[in-house]
């Protein structure tokens, strides 16, 4: 029996997704390495560090431990620039009519994200007080896809793993999930998000009628 819904946040509540690459693209480019959508959807829900760590790998870069703190620290601020624009309207389609089922409903609902900015992201599109529980980067010690993120969650619910559904739209999200012993549905393609066990391109998508 489902007792609580987990959502991510960065590309499955708010477009964030796309501001994270953008930052990190412009960070890239100054490592002399076009960063494409492929590898994109190689960074999603991968923590911040891990992804400079890619980056760097793809471009064959070598950088100082301190330009190494002041590139994570640079794209941070592009990406919260970005952040800074965002209003309640960029809710990508669909959110605020599933949280509204949900609370209708009584599902209980969690936030599982690996991101730092979550509570600030949340803050602005007006979705703070939305979720029972929030759980974000500066909660857990492993990263998305060790299951420790949506683990915590359940946790905290008060729910087991088995009773909860993750909404992801990353594979090292998919892949936390089902390793943390849960059920998970795709916010994307087939193709990118192997293993869950359904695909819809928004939460508008979800049928709360399909619950159980
Ligand atoms: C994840 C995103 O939610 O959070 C990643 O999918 C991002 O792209 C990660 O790198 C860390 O986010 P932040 O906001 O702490 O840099
Ligand atoms: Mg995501």
């Amino acid at each position: 029996m489902i007792k609580a819904l987990i959502l991510d946040l960065d590309g499955v509540i708010c477009d964030t997704a796309h501001f994270h690459y953008i930052a990190w693209k412009r960070l890239a480019s100054e490592y002399d390495y076009e960063l494409s959508e492929a590898d994109n959807e190689a960074l999603k829900g991968v923590s911040r560090v891990d992804s400079l760590i890619l980056i760097l790998q793809w471009a064959k870069k070598e950088i100082s431990p301190e330009q190494f703190e002041q590139d994570l620290l640079r794209k941070n601020s592009w990406y919260l620039d970005m952040v800074e624009e965002m209003v309640p309207k960029d809710l990508l389609p669909g959110v605020g009519s599933f949280v509204e089922s949900a609370h209708k409903l009584q599902i209980p609902l969690a936030l599982g994200s690996a991101s730092k900015n979550a509570q600030t992201v949340l803050t602005k599109v007006g979705l703070l007080d939305a979720f029972q529980t929030i759980v974000d980067a500066s909660q857990i010690s492993r990263s998305k896809p060790d299951p420790e993120t949506f683990t915590t969650a359940a946790e905290l619910l008060g729910v087991a793993p088995n009773e909860c559904i993750v909404f992801e739209d990353s594979l090292a999200g998919i892949q936390a999930a089902l390793s943390g012993g849960m059920r998970a549905i795709g916010i994307g393609k087939p193709s990118d998000l192997p293993g869950a066990e359904l695909h819809i391109n928004n939460l508008g998508e979800y049928n709360f009628a399909d619950f159980q």
